[in-house]
């Protein structure tokens, strides 16, 4: 059942914030300032990822679609959802410039306007954690699967990006362990505020910061809401930057003192 603050904050309300936070968070990340996106994120979904070639699968919480175009590269036949219409527009217009074949819409991961067993797989990359109500969206990614396929999502850590975080610096200002607490008190969608810290000061100063409702879980939590869907847990990442990535932004090096990610990829059984 959901909680008073899910109540305030349902998925449409999520849809809205996300829309104000779309043209900033398009123009930035296709710059190039997503960097744990780019450097960290992406290579290990797709390094986890199985042979998608010829299969339909589809993109739940998509954005502007950089990771649908990617997924689509390898042969794979996508539809890509967003609740943002905004984000919507952005992957469409980019699809038309640049055609991978890919079909966009506005709908929300709690209700997927699909028929059961419509895809071979699921994936969504750094959306779950931003979706109120995750067990529901869990078990319509779920019912879409035909009965052997996968689901495949990234999130932030759930035992480290907890509602209440803190890095620890050294003499020198360098990360070098973390604070964090809150993390049965699984407040939800509380707005977190920021920006992406790579990008130069006049494009930061260009832009309101993004304002991102959170819903946090425990690990526990998030594992019981794929079994309650039936999912088969089957692999799992925590990735974090290379020693190439950090030469170039040394900032990255804060991804190796903790966990920041999760990634993981559960079945659906056959019989
Ligand atoms: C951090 S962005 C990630 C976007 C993209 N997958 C990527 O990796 O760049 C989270 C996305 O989840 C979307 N989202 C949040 N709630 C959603 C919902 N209920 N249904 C579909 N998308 C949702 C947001 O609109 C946003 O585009």
């Amino acid at each position: 059942m959901a909680t008073e603050s899910e109540r305030a904050i349902d998925h449409r309300a999520v849809g809205e914030l996300w829309d104000e936070n779309a043209e900033a968070w398009t123009t930035l990340t296709r710059l190039g300032y997503d960097k744990y996106r780019d450097h960290i994120n992406t290579p290990a979904f797709l390094d986890m990822l199985p042979d998608v070639d010829g299969l339909r699968g589809l993109d739940v919480g998509c954005g502007e679609g950089h990771n649908t175009r990617l997924v689509a590269q390898r042969g794979a036949r996508l539809t890509a959802l967003d609740i943002s219409g905004r984000f919507v527009r952005y992957a469409r217009e980019q699809e038309a410039r640049d055609h991978h074949g890919i079909v966009y819409l506005r709908a929300s991961a709690v209700a997927l306007p699909f028929a059961d067993a419509a895809f071979d797989f699921a994936m969504a990359t750094m959306s779950m954690m931003d979706v109120p109500d995750q067990g529901r969206a869990i078990r319509e990614a779920a019912r879409v699967l035909r009965p052997g396929g996968f689901f495949q999502f990234s999130i932030l850590h759930p035992c480290f990006m907890t509602p209440r975080f803190k890095w620890v610096l050294d003499e020198n200002g360098q990360r070098v362990a973390m604070e964090c607490g809150d993390y049965f008190h699984q407040e939800q969608g509380a707005i977190e505020e920021w920006i992406f810290g790579s990008a130069p000061d006049e494009l930061k100063e260009r832009f309101e910061k993004f304002r991102i409702p959170r819903f946090f879980h425990t690990l526990s939590t998030w594992l019981n809401m794929l079994t309650a869907a039936d999912l088969i847990l089957e692999d799992s990442a925590e990735p974090y930057a290379s020693d190439e990535s950090i030469a170039i932004h040394p900032k990255l090096a804060s991804t190796r003192v903790i966990a920041c990610f999760l990634h993981l990829r559960c079945r659906k059984p056959t019989a």
